[in-house]
């Protein structure tokens, strides 16, 4: 922390801009930073010209993402140099809590950093930096970067940016420690919000025209308060009059009971789409991630899930080239990814991360080079797979919820079927929030393409009232 470079003067009305990269709980965290910087007497401003503060709300999970957003603090830097005001630079998030004071030594572009328990604190860090006096400066910085076990921001209500979805942090943090994952460094401890609250602002997301709300956490489906499991919530969230649709990113395959999954395939308005995170297909590779499951064990839960929930759409995440994962163990994750047909699949090649079980104690032994040949075969399976499941959706009819108009095609409409399938269709008097019934016409990718069958009733019943 710089600690002033100019005059102390008290400034309410500061002009905020923030940045964000990284995951929906990235997202949804800058909706409750700019709560917290509105109620203050703050500006949110959309351009980074003429801000007096720019926030950075960063990702840590990948190499990629910190290439990012050392790419952009070096933009800043010249911004800086060049306008030669006072402009306040924060990185927030999940790169600010694991690379800490390292992100700020050498670099005069960050005034401050602050993790993702410490935003209620930014209004006071926003004043230190601009010279105006705190309290106890030390333990304003210490508290930047603390992880807390029980912060879940309640009371504090996301400035959400519109559209037809909101996201809701139900639980925090992640007490998992898959050896890979960076989350339990820079998101603490699991801590679950009260269910009563939740609840409540599903209803005021309902009044101001919300038709799906997300459930988030970053392992969501070990939500748990009181009595009240993961399953409970997801119906209790379903049950609110007026919400449509309910879905929930990102769950754990160990957090799986029987009942979570018969919630899902009897509530009408659980979406029948699960995110399903695999990372590897070999048991010594899987044990050595500690993910708590082996291939068979993996199979047979989607199985299960399949087998209980009817037309099920599942998408995962698969990590290649994890230290010392052989070209042979590889191919276990191959035929896993070709046996189960998942939807849609993203895949990531291994990348050391600051803390972590892998940085520390194992080699990242696997070349670029292999990394990449494994993750082109991997995404060249997963292209066709995907494709064929799609194409397999043609003549057959769907519910799309709209989200916004085609930018490239003027008159058509994007949204989603319940199984989260990009779907696009002439709008044909339909519009943003509609559910339309659609016949699926053609598949490109992973963009489905059809036809409206119900707009023309659709907005005849909206006219009517
Ligand atoms: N290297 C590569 N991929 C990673 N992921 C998490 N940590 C790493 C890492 N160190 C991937 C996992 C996770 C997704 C969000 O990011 O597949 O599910
Ligand atoms: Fe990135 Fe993970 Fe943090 Fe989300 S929780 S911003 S994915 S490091």
């Amino acid at each position: 922390m710089t600690g002033g470079r100019k005059g102390a003067s008290h400034d309410m009305n500061l002009n905020v801009y923030i940045e964000t990269y990284g995951c929906q709980m990235n997202v949804y965290d800058s909706e409750l930073v700019k709560s917290i910087l509105v109620q203050r007497g703050h500006h949110l401003v959309d351009r980074f010209d003429g801000a007096d503060v720019v926030l950075i709300n960063t990702c840590a999970i990948r190499e990629r993402a910190h290439q990012k957003i050392y790419g952009r603090l070096q933009q800043l830097k010249r911004v800086r140099a060049l306008r030669q005001s006072e402009l306040t630079v924060g990185i927030l998030g999940c790169m600010a809590q694991n690379l800490k004071q390292d992100l700020v030594d050498g670099r005069d572009e960050v005034d401050f950093v602050a993790g993702p328990d410490a935003y209620r604190h930014l209004p006071e860090l926003i004043d230190a930096s601009r010279g105006v006096a705190v309290a106890d400066p030390a333990a304003l910085e210490k508290a930047a970067l603390k992880l807390s076990t029980t912060e879940t921001y309640t009371g504090v209500d996301p400035v959400r940016s519109g559209g037809i979805n909101a996201w809701i942090a139900v639980i925090r943090g992640c007490d998992n420690m898959c050896t890979f994952c960076v989350v339990p460094y820079t998101r603490g401890r699991e801590r679950s919000r009260d269910p009563e609250g939740v609840v409540e602002e599903v209803r005021a997301l309902v009044r101001d025209g919300y038709k799906q709300v997300t459930l988030l956490g970053q392992n969501v489906n070990s939500y748990r308060f009181g009595e009240v499991r993961f399953a409970d919530l997801m119906r209790r969230v379903a049950d609110v009059p007026g919400i449509e649709r309910v879905r929930f990113i990102s769950p754990h395959p160990k957090d799986f009971p029987v009942e979570l999954i018969r919630a899902i395939a009897e509530h009408p308005k659980l979406c029948k789409h699960i995110h399903l995170p695999l990372q590897a297909g070999n048991d010594r590779v899987l044990e050595l991630m500690r993910r708590t499951y082996t291939n068979a064990e993996f199979r047979a839960l989607v199985d299960e899930m399949r087998g209980t929930i009817a037309n099920l759409s599942l998408t995962t995440d698969v990590i290649v080239g994890f230290p010392t994962e052989t070209a042979a163990e590889f191919d276990e994750t191959v035929r896993l990814v070709d046996d189960v047909r998942f939807d849609a699949a993203f895949t990531f090649k291994y990348s050391e991360r600051k803390g972590t079980y892998a940085q520390r104690k194992l080699r990242d032994d696997v070349s670029a080079a292999e990394k990449t040949r494994r993750i082109v075969e991997l995404v060249e399976l997963q292209k066709r797979i995907t494709h064929e499941i799609n194409r397999s959706l043609i003549g057959s009819t769907h519910d799309v919820l709209i989200e916004e108009h085609d930018e490239k095609r003027p008159g058509y409409v994007v949204g989603k079927t319940d199984h989260f399938k990009h779907t696009i269709f002439p709008a044909d008097g339909a519009e943003i929030g509609d559910t339309v019934r659609v016949a699926i016409e053609g598949a490109h990718g992973a963009t489905l393409y059809a036809c409206a069958l119900s707009a023309h009733a659709h907005a005849a019943r909206r006219a009517v009232g």
